[in-house]
């Protein structure tokens, strides 16, 4: 097996190739002056599993995944596993409005099209995984996420809606701690309270999970609730942190922790998703 990692997930891509001891090709990533990209794979591919590892985001970083699949193609390879850490799109999986694309679809499509199986992490939904046109699985990174708070002793795992709440399931699992998720309860025609569908907040230390924190605007409305129930603490966590507009300065007046994974590369990344890679890949 031989690892090729694009500029997204080139931390990841030497965890993962440092843990299943296989070699990480050299690969020469530029751009042109008119910001087109450019790679070139410098190590021979032939007769290789070749496992490619890069996140779709932001957008330069999927014309990067197509350059480079289509640069392994050009070896004599046995098989082509692409692994997209974080899968960018992924929130646009229907059409919300008539006249929009179904963006996760438009990528999967794409992204399949030079695969031969392709690995996602904690995508939004994995009903998005019928969209590629090879094998497609899902895994997640919330078994390293649970390592990480074992530490922390976290008492409730609270996902911010249904939705995540198999996240928290998985979680609460492995800490051995409650789990709930969080309801909207209208109070009155003007207010609404988000709270604990059956647990209460009061002393407990909660740890909040999702797939993505972006504008932190979930986690913040989240945390400001629980906060108002009587948490003692809260800590929040994602698989991929994008944490656009400022959100990482506002997240540290709500949140007494804020954690994420590697997926995306970011200050506050302090999970690494590698091994749950391993353990899919050593599967096949
Ligand atoms: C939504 O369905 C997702 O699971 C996340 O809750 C959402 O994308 C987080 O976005 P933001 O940080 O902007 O609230």
């Amino acid at each position: 097996m031989i690892v090729v990692s694009g500029s997204a997930s080139k931390k990841l891509g030497e965890s993962f190739s440092k843990e299943v001891n296989a070699k990480h090709a050299n690969v020469v990533i530029k751009r042109f002056p008119d910001g087109e990209a450019y790679v070139r794979i410098m190590d021979n591919l032939d007769g290789e599993n070749v496992v490619l590892i890069q996140s779709t985001y932001p957008d330069q970083n999927a014309i990067e995944l197509f350059l480079l699949q289509d640069a392994i193609k050009e070896f004599k390879i046995k098989k082509l596993t692409t692994v997209i850490p974080y899968f960018g799109y992924s929130r646009q999986d229907k059409k919300f409005n008539e006249g929009e694309p179904i963006s996760a679809r438009a990528m999967a499509k794409h992204v399949g099209m030079m695969s031969d199986e392709v690995i996602t992490i904690d995508i939004h939904d994995k009903s998005i995984l019928r969209f590629f046109d090879v094998n497609a699985k899902d895994i997640s990174g919330m078994p390293q996420i649970a390592k990480y708070f074992l530490k922390l002793k976290p008492t409730v795992i609270i996902a911010p809606d249904d939705g995540a709440s198999g996240r928290a399931k998985t979680v609460a699992g492995i800490i051995k701690c409650r789990w709930d998720y969080l309801e909207k309860k209208r109070i009155d025609g003007e207010h609404v309270e988000i709270a604990p569908k059956s647990v209460s907040a009061k002393g407990e230390k909660i740890a909040i999970v999702d797939d993505i924190i972006a504008t932190g605007g979930t986690i913040i409305a989240a945390a400001k609730q629980l906060k108002q129930q009587g948490a003692e603490k809260i800590f929040a966590a994602c698989t991929h942190g994008l944490f656009t507009g400022g959100a990482t300065e506002k997240l540290k007046g709500v949140c007494d922790l804020v954690v994420s994974t590697d997926t995306i590369e970011n200050p506050t990344t302090n999970v690494s998703v590698a091994k749950e890679i391993v353990k899919e890949i050593l599967k096949q």
